[in-house]
C-alpha cells in the first residue's frame, strides 16, 4: 500500500509544482497540432485558431468540445483500438486547455512564442503525379431526389502504373455526400457519357458491377497513401469514372470536382482487397427499422476463410447511424476490437488504420453489430415525425456496413476470400427469401446483383424449397445448401461487395 501511495505522489508531482499552463509554452502547440489544420481561412471549420487572440476568444467553447471530445473530430471511441491516424487528444492534453482557461487564459512568456504553423496550399498530400478533373460542371438542382452520377476521366497513361493515393476534392462540397472511384478499360463508359446529353451518365448498380473498383470518398476522411507498399493497377490507357452522390440542399449548385492521383514507382508489395461485412453496404441485410424505434440492431458474423491482416477499417451508414462495432474472435478464444463507435456521426467518416496490421488467421470470427436510432429525440432525424426506413440509396434510406481492408500473401488466397463474400451474400438472399422479404430482393436486384431468376418471386419459392426438414424455419445447413448453389450466380456482387 505504502509503495501504491508513494508512486501516486509521483505521478501527481509535475501537475502539483509547475505553474500554470501559458499560451505559447504549452496551448499554442496542442493547437496548432491538432486544430489549425482545420481552423484556418479556407477550410471546413468556421473560424480561425492559430493566434493567442483568435484562441483566448473562444478558450470558454474549446474547453467544452475538448472535454466532450467532439474536437478535434475522431469518432471512434477513445482507448479501445489503436489507430496510426487517431487525432484525439490525450487526457493530459484535454486538462492543460481546462487549467489554462481556469488561470485566465495567460499569454505568458513571449520568448516561447512559435511561429504560426505552415500548411501545404492545395492539395493535403502535396503535389501529385497526376491532377484531372471532371470536364465540364455538373448542375445539381435545388430541390428532388438525391443523385447518382457517373463521370469519365480520361488518364492518358502512356503505360502501366500502379496507383497509391487518390486524393478527391468536391466543387461543391455542399450537396457532394460521397464519391466512389472505378477504372474502366473497355471504353463502356464513354459510350455510356455519350448517349447521354448532360455531363456524365446515370446509375448507381450498373456501373458498381461493370468497372474495376478503386476506393472512395466520404465527407470528413481524411487522404491517405496506402501503407505497406501496397498499389492498384492502372492499366495504360484506363478512364476513371467518378460515381458521385449528389444531395439537393435548397439552392442550386454547380460541381466540378477535381482528383489528385499519386503513383507508385513499383508494383503493389502483396495482394489486398476489402472485407466488408455485411457486403454491398447491407443490401441484403433486410434493414427495416420501425418509426420511433430508439435503437434498432443488425448483427452479422462471418468467418474468415484464409489467413490474412488487416490494416484499416471503416464504417458507413446514413444520418440515423447510432453503434458500429466489430470484433474478432481468434481461433484461440482471444476476443480483441476492431472497431467501436458509440456515435456514428455522418458528417466524420474516417479510414481508422490501424497501428500494426491485425493478423487474422483462417478461422477467425468477424462479428459486426451495427444500430439505428429512428426516434423523434435522435438530432441527425430526418423525418418529422420518424417514418419507417429501409435500406436505400438516397441519404435518407439506411445502409449499414463496416469495411476492413485487408492484405494477403497470395492471389489463391484472395480468391478465396472473396467467393466466401459471395456465399455470405447468398446466405443473406436465400434468409430473405425464406422470410418473404420481397422489397430486399428487388432493392438488390436495382443494385445490379444478379439474382439468378427473372423474377425475386422464384428465389422465394425456391428458398421455401429449402426447408428439407420441413420444421418451417431455416437451419445453418439448409441455409447453406442453398447459398452454395446461388454463389455462383453472385457475380454482380463485384465492386464495391468486392475488389
Ligand atoms: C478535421 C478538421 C477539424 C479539426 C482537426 C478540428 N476542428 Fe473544430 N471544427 C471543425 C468543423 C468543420 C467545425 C464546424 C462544426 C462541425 O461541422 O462539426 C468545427 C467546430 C469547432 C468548434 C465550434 C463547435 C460548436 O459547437 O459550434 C470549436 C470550439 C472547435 N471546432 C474547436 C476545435 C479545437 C479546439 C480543435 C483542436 C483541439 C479542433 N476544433 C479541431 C473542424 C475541425
Amino acid at each position: 500500500m505504502k509503495h501504491f501511495s508513494a508512486k501516486i505522489f509521483l505521478l501527481l508531482q509535475p501537475i502539483v509544482l509547475s505553474a500554470a499552463p501559458e499560451f505559447h509554452r504549452d496551448i499554442a502547440p496542442i493547437i496548432h497540432e491538432n486544430c489549425s489544420s482545420c481552423h484556418r481561412p479556407g477550410q471546413a471549420a468556421p473560424f480561425s485558431l492559430i493566434d493567442y487572440n483568435q484562441v483566448k476568444k473562444r478558450a470558454k467553447q474549446i474547453v467544452e468540445v475538448t472535454g466532450e471530445r467532439i474536437m478535434p473530430p475522431w469518432h471512434a471511441d477513445h482507448g479501445v483500438v489503436e489507430y496510426a491516424n487517431d487525432r484525439s487528444l490525450s487526457s493530459n492534453q484535454i486538462d492543460l486547455l481546462r487549467k489554462w482557461f481556469e488561470a485566465g487564459t495567460p499569454e505568458g512568456d513571449l520568448t516561447h512564442k512559435v511561429p504560426a504553423p505552415v500548411f501545404p496550399d492545395g492539395w493535403e498530400l502535396g503535389s501529385p503525379d497526376l491532377e484531372v478533373a471532371m470536364s465540364e460542371p455538373f448542375v445539381v438542382p435545388a430541390q428532388g431526389k438525391d443523385i447518382y452520377r457517373n463521370f469519365v476521366i480520361p488518364l492518358d497513361l502512356q503505360e502501366d502504373q500502379w496507383i497509391n493515393a487518390i486524393e478527391y476534392k468536391p466543387g461543391a462540397p455542399q450537396v457532394v455526400h460521397h464519391v466512389l472511384y472505378f477504372l474502366d478499360t473497355s471504353g463502356t463508359a464513354r459510350k455510356k457519357d455519350l448517349e447521354d446529353a448532360a455531363p456524365g451518365f446515370s446509375g448507381f448498380g450498373s456501373v458498381v458491377n461493370q468497372f474495376r473498383y478503386l476506393g472512395g470518398w466520404d465527407l470528413g476522411t481524411q487522404a491517405s497513401v496506402l501503407p505497406y507498399g501496397l498499389a492498384l493497377k492502372a492499366p495504360k490507357g484506363a478512364d476513371l469514372i467518378i460515381q458521385v452522390h449528389y444531395s439537393p440542399k435548397g439552392r442550386e449548385y454547380q460541381d466540378l470536382s477535381k482528383l489528385a492521383i499519386h503513383f507508385a514507382d513499383k508494383p503493389t508489395s502483396r495482394p489486398w482487397t476489402i472485407l466488408p461485412v455485411p457486403p454491398m453496404f447491407g443490401i441484403l441485410d433486410g434493414i427495416d427499422i420501425p418509426a420511433g424505434e430508439k435503437e434498432y440492431v443488425k448483427k452479422n458474423t462471418f468467418i474468415v476463410p484464409v489467413d490474412l491482416e488487416a490494416f484499416r477499417v471503416n464504417a458507413h451508414a446514413h444520418y440515423l447511424g447510432k453503434r458500429m462495432e466489430m470484433t474478432a474472435t481468434f481461433p484461440d478464444g482471444r476476443k480483441e476490437w476492431l472497431l467501436k463507435m458509440s456515435d456514428w456521426n455522418f458528417a466524420w467518416q474516417e479510414d481508422y488504420q490501424f497501428k500494426k496490421p491485425v493478423h487474422l488467421p483462417a478461422g477467425t470470427k468477424i462479428d459486426v453489430l451495427i444500430s439505428w436510432d429512428n426516434s423523434a429525440t435522435n438530432p441527425h432525424q430526418t423525418n418529422h415525425p420518424p417514418k419507417p426506413v429501409r435500406w436505400g440509396p438516397q441519404s435518407n434510406d439506411e445502409m449499414g456496413t463496416i469495411t476492413l481492408s485487408v492484405m494477403l500473401d497470395t492471389q489463391e488466397q484472395k480468391d478465396a476470400l472473396h467467393q466466401s463474400v459471395k456465399v455470405f451474400m447468398a446466405a443473406q438472399a436465400v434468409r430473405r427469401a425464406f422470410n418473404g422479404d420481397i422489397t430486399t430482393l428487388q432493392h438488390a436486384r436495382a443494385g445490379g446483383i444478379q439474382i439468378p431468376d427473372s423474377t425475386a418471386q422464384k428465389l422465394l419459392v425456391l428458398a421455401k424449397g429449402l426447408d428439407f426438414d420441413q420444421d418451417g424455419k431455416l437451419s445453418e445447413i439448409e441455409v447453406n445448401a442453398g447459398a452454395a448453389t446461388l454463389a455462383p450466380h453472385m457475380n454482380g456482387v463485384g465492386a464495391i461487395g468486392i475488389d
